[in-house]
Parts: structure tokens; sequence; C-alpha cells
């Protein structure tokens, strides 16, 4: 019997390295989004995790995936399997980039710094915000690897350019321009809280900070959290609490139109590519105007409901500009199969934010790390599973239905 027992009795090595634990029970990047919430005071969780008027949008981003069907070959030998790719000509040894995202900061005070350290680390992409909560020299200083800069342009246009001017210097590789965001969604959660950034620590943010006692020391021993592309212009960079659409609405340019693609191009030198194409028509427009990439994205569903889905929108896209330029899919992306999808219906590669945000709101760089050890391995599985030994070969191995 003692033999017996002890052939199926495995007492695994107890793991002192709490945040690990944790991570080595999350099966999903759900899993991961749980144990975010749990860390997190709600108001941050709910920035972070939540979406325009009632989220429509961005459950159909994820939702849409599951439409789409691929169709595997078998006795392929994929011993071998290639991942890389190229992005407006910088290699990538995955086919996906982390998104821009705003106040990462308030996620944990390292914030932008620790996430563009894994991206360097592992070779994935990283866009730094207009609204990021580090500076563009900051995020340089710790990455040895591919930057990118996505611009708000300001309706102070100086500004636009200082900073456009500042991510060339700095080393970044392409200036990456949202083009969804001409005025902000409304995003019910956080009007419901009061949101505001940075946060107030209020009496109703008081019981939740308390209950989050690890998240409320880092918050409070650390620098308090400005705009950090305009820090020390104390009218603008948020040293007084605000609302993020009062702060969006009054200070970007909502007359910004396609003729202001030239200034861009001008003042940066660096390629373009526009974020928050939304219609055939306009992937059109932007080969015409000559831009390096387009990635179709809806803002993570966080601008209106009944926006396109944008895995949903690729196949057409690609009807109609093929191979004229690089298209990305940026929107719901939430496991390796899905950048598989999005590759076999002719993405170049794909971009996420919220992922990467779970992951350093539940465990911090290590958190990070661990989502692109899941993406990484469920790309090169699923690869194997439909029999691709590289994404070209992929190419085609998909189609939509119900
Ligand atoms: C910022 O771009 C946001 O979507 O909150």
């Amino acid at each position: 019997m003692l033999k017996t027992l002890r052939s199926v009795v495995r007492l695994r090595k107890f793991d002192w390295n709490s945040r690990r634990r944790r991570l080595a029970r999350c099966g999903d990047i759900n899993d991961l989004r749980r144990l975010a919430k749990r860390h997190l005071p709600g108001g941050v969780f709910d920035y972070f995790d939540g979406a325009a008027e009632t989220e429509w949008s961005m459950d159909n981003n994820s939702d849409s995936f599951e439409h789409v069907h691929l169709n595997p070959r078998v006795l392929v030998d994929v011993s071998h399997i290639d991942t890389s790719t190229t992005v407006m000509g910088q290699p990538m040894a995955y086919p996906y980039a982390f998104s821009p995202t705003g106040f990462t900061r308030i996620a944990t005070s390292a914030g932008e710094l620790a996430v563009a350290r894994v991206a360097a680390q592992r070779g994935v992409p990283y866009t730094l915000s207009t609204l990021g909560t580090r500076s563009i020299e900051e995020v340089a200083a710790v990455s040895n690897g591919p930057l990118w800069y996505q611009l708000y342009v300001w309706k102070d246009r100086g500004l636009s350019r200082e900073l456009v001017q500042r991510a060339k210097a700095a080393g970044y590789k392409a200036i990456m321009v949202t083009v969804d965001t001409a005025v902000f969604g409304r995003r019910q959660r956080d009007v419901r809280r009061g949101f505001t950034l940075p946060p107030k620590i209020g009496p109703e943010t008081f019981i939740d900070g308390m209950r989050h006692p690890r998240w409320t020391l880092d918050f409070l021993t650390h620098e308090p959290i400005t705009f950090s592309a305009v820090s020390g212009r104390g009218d603008v960079d948020g040293s007084t609490a605000i609302t993020l659409s009062d702060y969006v609405n009054s200070q970007f340019d909502a007359s910004l139109s396609w003729r202001d693609l030239d200034w861009v191009r001008s003042e940066s030198g660096l390629p373009i590519m526009l974020k928050g194409i939304q219609s055939v028509n306009d992937a059109q427009r932007a080969v015409a105007e000559g831009v390096e990439a387009i990635a179709l994205s809806n803002h993570g569903g966080r601008q209106y409901d009944g926006s396109p889905a944008p895995i949903a929108l690729l196949p057409a896209v690609m009807d109609a500009v093929g191979d004229g330029i690089e298209v990305l899919v940026d929107g719901g992306v939430r496991r390796g199969s899905d950048v598989v999808k999005a590759c076999a219906l002719g993405a170049r590669a794909v971009m996420f934010g919220r992922p990467y945000l779970y992951g350093i709101g539940a465990a911090g760089e290590m958190g990070v790390d661990w989502v692109v050890d899941y993406f990484n391995a469920g790309i090169t599985r699923t690869m194997a599973l439909v029999g691709a030994t590289d994404l070209a070969s992929l190419r085609g191995t998909a189609r939509i239905g119900k």
C-alpha cells in the first residue's frame, strides 16, 4: 500500500515567491485578469478593464475571434517553427507588439518602465503612449529593444512637434498616430466612479485603498503620477486631478485630418502607423497617403458602441489593400491562437494592451513576463497544430464563419 501511495503522491516543491505561485495557477488571460482585479483598487482596475458605453464593442472584439476557423494540415514536419516577422522594417521574434496604454503607473510605480523592460528583454516592440506616466527618455533608458511612440496631436502643435522630435532623438523607431480619438469615448465605469487621473484618494477610494494595502503603500511612497509628456507644465501636466475625457477633449486637436499626416512625417522623419482604422475606405486612403502601416483598431472598444471588430474587418481590408501596406489587428487578442488566426487572415502582426496591464496589475514585471511566455507558447503550439512552419504558410488557412 505504501508503495502504491508513494507512486501517486508527489509533493510539489513549495514556491516561496507568492507572485510566481499565483501566476503558476493562471491558465489564461482571464485568470490573470481576475488576479489583477483582486490586487488593484476598483477604480484603477476599471479604468484599464472598462470600455465605452455598454462595452458591447469590447466584448464583440474578443467574441469575433470565436468565428474564425482554422483549416489545419496534418503530417507536416513541424519540428522547427519560425514565428518571426518584421513590422515597419523592424524584426520581431513573434508577430505581436504591445499597444500603447495610458497611465500604466497607476497599476504599479514602475509602470511603463516595467513593461518596456520586459518587452526589450523579450524582443517585443513597445509603444509608449502620449498619455504615458514615464517620459520618452526614461523609457528609452531602460530599453534596448524596438520602441514606437504613440501620438495624440495636441492643440498646441509646438508641443506635438517637440514630442515627436524627442522620440526620434531617443531612438524610437516609428510614430503611431491614433486616429480614432477625435473626441473621447464615454467610459461608464469611470463616470460612475468619478474616476480622475491621477486617482484622488477621497473618502470612497480610502476604503478601497485600505483593502489594497500593497498598492496604496506603493502609490503613496512614490513620486506623484503626472502626464509625463508635459511634466513641469502645471497647467496641463495632471498635477491637478482631472477626468480623462475632460483632459483629452480640452487638450487634443479634434480638427486633426488626413492633411496633417505630412506634417507628422516631416517633423519626425520616421515610419508612420495609423492606429484606429475602422473601414475599408480609410484603409485605402492610408495606402494612398503612403503611410507604412495601419492597425485596424477600435481602441479596445473604448470609444463607442457598434464599432467594427478589427478581426472581422480584416478579410475585406486585405482584399482591398492586400500587399500595399502592412495591416495589423488590435483589439480582443487574448491567446496565441487569436494571433495565429489574425496572421492566417493576412495580418502582418497583432497588438494588445489589456493582457499586459492585467499582468502588471497581477504581479508586476513578472506578470508581464508571464504574458509573453503565454502568447509565445500559444502561437508556436497553434502553428504546429495547424501544420504551419512559418507565418507565410499560415496565409489562407483561416475563414470566418459561424
Ligand atoms: C487612453 O488612450 C485610453 O484609452 O484610456
